[in-house]
């Protein structure tokens, strides 16, 4: 399936000069959505990636990571922006392109060993995943992919991050 064609291009969103890449009209189509999460699932099965739980990266993160982990039979674990998980939280911060933000995950959801997948919808510069990967191999855990459906290549944000399989479905 040409999953491209089911991502939508809009100029000049956010700002004046960025070309958005919106995965919207690929949600809404049942074909589309079914064949990107079985496509993320059988990627990952060659990679030979087992995980005791797939991470998803607020917000788009979710919307892939947990059909997946429920696929592969894995768990479910949210990192959040800050201040939006109720009870503990580990976190990091990282820079944006203008400031800075921070991510957080539960303390009692992450343990010493877990093998985790870390799925977000895009990579662009890599800021975000490899903030992720820092959070989750500070706590202990074994780091054992990552998953995106789009990477915008230009930015080569795969070079920041660890060396595991770096899965993504659709490159611009
Ligand atoms: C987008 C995207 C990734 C991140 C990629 O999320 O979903 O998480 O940016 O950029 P990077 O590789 O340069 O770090 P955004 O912060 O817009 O949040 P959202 O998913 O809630 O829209
Ligand atoms: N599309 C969606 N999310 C993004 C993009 C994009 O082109 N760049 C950074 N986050």
């Amino acid at each position: 399936m040409d999953l491209k064609s089911l991502v939508r291009d809009i100029p000049d969103f956010p700002k004046p000069g960025i070309l958005f890449r919106d995965i919207t009209t690929l949600l809404r189509d049942p074909e589309g959505l079914r064949y990107t999460i079985d496509f993320l699932a059988q990627k990952c099965h060659e990679a030979g990636i087992t995980a005791d739980y797939v991470i998803g990266i607020e917000s788009r993160g979710f919307i892939f990571g947990s059909p997946l982990a429920y696929k592969l039979g894995s768990g479910f674990i949210p990192v959040r922006k800050k201040g939006k998980l109720p009870a503990a939280v580990h976190s990091i911060e990282y820079e944006l392109e203008y400031g800075m933000d921070c991510l957080e995950v539960h303390q009692d959801g992450l343990h010493q060993g877990s093998r985790i997948l870390i799925v977000d919808d895009l990579i662009a510069t890599g800021g975000t995943a490899s903030a992720t990967a820092k959070l989750v191999q500070k706590i202990g855990c074994e780091l054992v992919g990552f998953g995106f459906i789009i990477e915008l290549r230009d930015l080569e944000g795969r070079k920041y991050l660890p060396d595991v399989p770096i899965i993504s479905l659709i490159e611009y």
